[in-house]
């Protein structure tokens, strides 16, 4: 009996520190299988009296009945931890935020954009687009462009399909082509009045987008940007640039102490010329000129392709740089890095 005792507590230990499947089957071998100790004693009990037999007989079927409920434990138990073990190494944190799908934004220099018309449609200012390919005569001649003019050279002009050998398509190498589209649409409406001699609404338009030029480097991109402006009347003057364009750049850089600089220049179209500089009072970039765009009163021959009498229209025009305005605002020092498309410098202006 008390061997019987012995027996069960020695299976039971050994099932206990059995650690595996494996294991556990093989130990269960030495205590039920047909060489294991139970089938020993029984054997034993061949030459026992009939009442030894049944008391005997009963103890080791008792016995044999909680080695295999030991037996059927541990093996619960592996197999328990083993699909713990499982599940921890297939953990999933269902608790972790959702990855959010990136809900995307403007460009720096749609910003740009944005900003330049809304700061102009505040002082009265429509928004206009034209063509990205232009014809000679928009691009140069109606504004005043002599034929030897280095601009309509190949080097900085990108020349396309189209047009006549003498006046060939080209992409536009500046926004000026719609002073005169814009112009000629606006007279067009106004032609009967101002036949009649009464004049008409002055022209006051911005015209944003996309130019071409042959050049590249950390400050020029062979694809850029320009935002043309106009106003035309009978008695705008440069006075009117200056306060429109200072006011403009003060809003557009919130810098109420921002000052301009207007440097004599030429431009074919526009006479006296100037470029526009620009210099901060505080900040990173204090008591430097920095130039943003090109201006002046727009030339009488311009007047004239307009539609119009330059004896009884003069205005001013200027042409900006939507890209450097992005770099001067944001401080950021190669104009490239607009156009690679990089998603993680342009997911820093969302
Ligand atoms: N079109 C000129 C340029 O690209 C800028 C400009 C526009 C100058 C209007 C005067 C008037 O440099």
């Amino acid at each position: 009996m008390n061997e019987l005792d012995a027996l069960v507590d020695s299976a039971r230990e050994s099932f206990e520190l059995a650690l595996t499947p494996a294991d556990l089957e093989n130990t269960k071998a030495r205590f039920l299988g047909k060489s294991g100790r139970l089938t020993e004693l029984m054997k034993g009990m061949a030459a026992l009296s009939i009442d030894e037999k049944k008391t005997l007989g009963a103890a080791i079927n008792r016995a044999k009945q909680a080695i295999e409920a030991a037996l059927n434990a541990r093996r619960q138990a592996l197999s328990d931890a083993e699909l713990q073990a499982q599940l921890k190494a297939e953990a999933l944190d269902v608790t972790l935020p959702g990855r959010q799908r990136g809900l995307g934004g403007l460009h720096p220099v749609s910003l740009t954009l944005e900003r330049i018309e809304l700061i102009f449609a505040s002082m009265g200012f429509e928004v206009a687009q034209g063509p990205e390919i232009e014809t000679d005569w928009f691009n140069f001649t109606a504004l005043n462009t002599p034929e030897d003019h280095p601009a309509r050279s190949m080097h900085d002009t990108f020349y396309v399909e189209g047009g006549t050998a003498a006046a060939p398509n080209l992409l536009r190498t500046h926004t000026s082509p719609m002073q005169i589209r814009h112009a000629v649409q606006h007279v067009k409406r106004h032609r009967a009045a101002l036949d009649a001699g009464q004049g008409m609404p002055e022209i006051r338009v911005i015209a944003p987008g996309r130019t071409y030029r042959v050049d590249s480097d950390a400050t020029h991109s062979p694809m850029f940007h320009q935002c043309e402006g106009l106003w035309i009347g009978e008695n705008v003057s440069f006075k009117d640039l200056k306060v429109v364009f200072t006011d403009f750049c003060r809003s557009f850089f919130e810098s109420a102490d921002l000052v301009l600089r207007f440097r004599p220049s030429f431009f074919p179209f526009t006479e006296p010329s100037a470029e526009i500089d620009i210099q901060f009072q505080t900040g990173p970039l204090a008591g430097r000129w920095l130039e943003v765009a090109g201006s002046g009163q727009v030339h009488p021959n311009v007047v004239r392709n307009m539609g119009l009498d330059p004896e009884q229209f003069i205005g001013f025009a200027f042409g900006m740089g939507p890209d450097r305005l992005t770099m001067l605002r944001y401080g950021v020092n190669d104009l490239r890095l607009f156009f690679d498309g990089d998603i993680r410098f342009l997911s820093q202006f969302q």
